[in-house]
């Protein structure tokens, strides 16, 4: 399974170091077998030699150049990072980022053979707008983007779930799970206020392949507990 954690504009470079050191040490004394992945902040990436895999949660696809407040291949190459999150709900919502833009940012990191964790949900009023209308919405997430990306992970995340403390139900992730599927074969994590309390009972789920855990994430403690609830499910 894949587990992974996006700390957003969280930890200092210190603190992410610290943080990546106690997951580390958690994999190694437990022998964990499952992918774990964590997206610090532009800031504080860095070098890293343990088995935990380090990603930037943003990038603009290009080598260098005049892009103020970007950062582009030169920026992940320094710390040997070959994984980015595409197509956040707040990249997509806050940031403004298209799907025009988002596909050129995943061809791009596709060229270079990157692992991509791609996102897609839908915000409240499409989820209650009906099932064919929220489908709609995702399926249009899913335009221009290979789906048989070899190096592709989805992340489900309704926007409406994240940071908020609301999920759907169980039913409904498995449910949209299930037909996020058909579209794509790769590994599907679900995200959306995924807590040690119900990381468990998500990750059980069928097509649920792992999870991408925003806030709760931030507690190491919480977090290692998820990445052994997957290695006992595995
Ligand atoms: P959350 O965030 O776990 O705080 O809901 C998830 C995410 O944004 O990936």
């Amino acid at each position: 399974m894949i587990i992974a954690a996006n700390l957003k504009t969280n930890f200092t470079r210190k603190e992410t170091s610290n943080y990546i050191e106690e997951l580390s040490t958690y994999m190694n004394q437990n022998a964990i077998s499952q992918e774990v992945l964590v997206f610090p902040a532009m800031s504080s990436l860095d070098t890293n030699e343990t088995k935990v895999i380090v990603g930037a949660q943003n990038a603009y696809p290009t080598v260098n150049g005049a892009f103020t407040g970007e950062i582009g291949l030169t920026h992940l190459e320094e710390f040997g990072i070959k994984t980015i999150l595409i197509g956040h709900s707040e990249r997509r919502h806050i940031l403004g980022e298209t799907q025009e833009s988002l596909v050129k940012k995943f061809n791009y990191f596709k060229e270079l053979g990157f692992k991509i964790v791609y996102c897609v949900g839908e915000p409240l009023e499409k989820r209650e707008a009906g099932k064919e209308t929220m489908m709609e919405y995702i399926s249009a997430q899913y335009e221009g983007i290979d789906t048989e990306y070899e190096n592709l992970i989805i992340a489900y995340e309704p926007v409406w779930a994240i940071g908020t403390g609301l999920t759907p139900t169980l039913e409904d992730i498995e449910e949209i799970h299930a037909t996020l599927k058909s579209k794509s074969k790769a590994p599907l994590l679900y995200g959306g206020s995924v807590k040690v309390t119900n990381a468990k009972e998500v990750l059980a789920l069928k097509n649920v392949d792992g999870i991408l855990v925003g806030s709760a994430a931030l507690y190491g403690e919480h977090f290692c507990s998820m990445i052994g609830y997957a290695e006992e499910l595995s």
